[in-house]
């Protein structure tokens, strides 16, 4: 479907729930479309899909504007990307990131690998993601371990070249400290 079919779609939907009595923002509305993968309430239900209500708003929209422009590749999302209005990207990435981050039950605590630390120096003593020397990082804490593991790999073998520092960085590390770290990064 083309997103203008999701968006009509999602509209119908809406107008349907509230028998058209409360006028919905429209790109509330059309972002219905992210949830079906992003999940309803926030989860996704892939752990290779990404975690991103809550996120940071501005990593998000940096995201969105690197899936449009390719320089981070990923067929479905820059297709997603596109999507959205140009000029509503910054007001998507706010109302994504001033949703919940959902609270997962029953997610392994791992131990901190020593390599933890130098993490911490960007992404934030809690891991919450913020302001960093390299832009905005994003939230670590709570993400899945899988999407987590895959994006660090993607880092290092240059599939994720939207990033120059963390590339360099991920080079660095073995895939099984890439591992241990998503574990950990998963169980906050
Ligand atoms: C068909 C499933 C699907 C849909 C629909 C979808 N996404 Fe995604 N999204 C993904 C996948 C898979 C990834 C990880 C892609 C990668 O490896 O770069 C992702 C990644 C992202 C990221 C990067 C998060 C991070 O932590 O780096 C953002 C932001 C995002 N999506 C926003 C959206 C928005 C906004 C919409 C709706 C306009 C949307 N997505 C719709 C599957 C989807
Ligand atoms: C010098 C600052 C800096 C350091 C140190 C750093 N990062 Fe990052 N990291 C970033 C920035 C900035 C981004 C956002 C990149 C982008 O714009 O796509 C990022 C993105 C990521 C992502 C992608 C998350 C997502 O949602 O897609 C992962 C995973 C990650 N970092 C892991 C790590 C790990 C593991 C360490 C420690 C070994 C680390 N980073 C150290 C700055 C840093």
């Amino acid at each position: 479907m083309k997103w203008s079919d999701w968006a009509v779609l999602a509209l119908a939907c809406v107008a349907l729930n509230t028998g058209g009595a409360r006028a919905a923002d429209p790109l509330e509305t059309a972002m219905q479309t992210c949830w079906s993968c992003h999940g309803v309430a926030g989860e996704p239900k892939d752990p290779t899909i990404p975690i991103i209500w809550g996120q940071q708003a501005k990593y998000i929209e940096k995201q969105l504007r690197d899936y449009r422009a390719g320089d981070r590749d990923n067929q479905i999302m820059s297709s997603m990307a596109e999507a959205v209005p140009f000029k509503e990207l910054a007001r998507a990435a706010e109302l994504i990131a001033a949703k919940a981050w959902p609270q997962r039950a029953d997610v392994a605590k791992a131990p901190a690998p020593e390599s933890a630390a130098t993490c911490q120096a960007c992404h934030g003593a809690d891991l919450m993601g913020g302001a960093s020397p390299e832009g905005i990082a994003p939230r670590l804490a709570g993400q899945f371990a899988e999407y987590l593991d895959d994006q660090m790999g993607a880092f290092a073998r240059d599939q994720r070249a939207n990033q120059k520092t963390m590339s360099a960085m991920m080079k660095a590390l073995s895939a099984e400290e890439c591992a241990r770290l998503a574990k950990y990064f998963a169980g906050l």
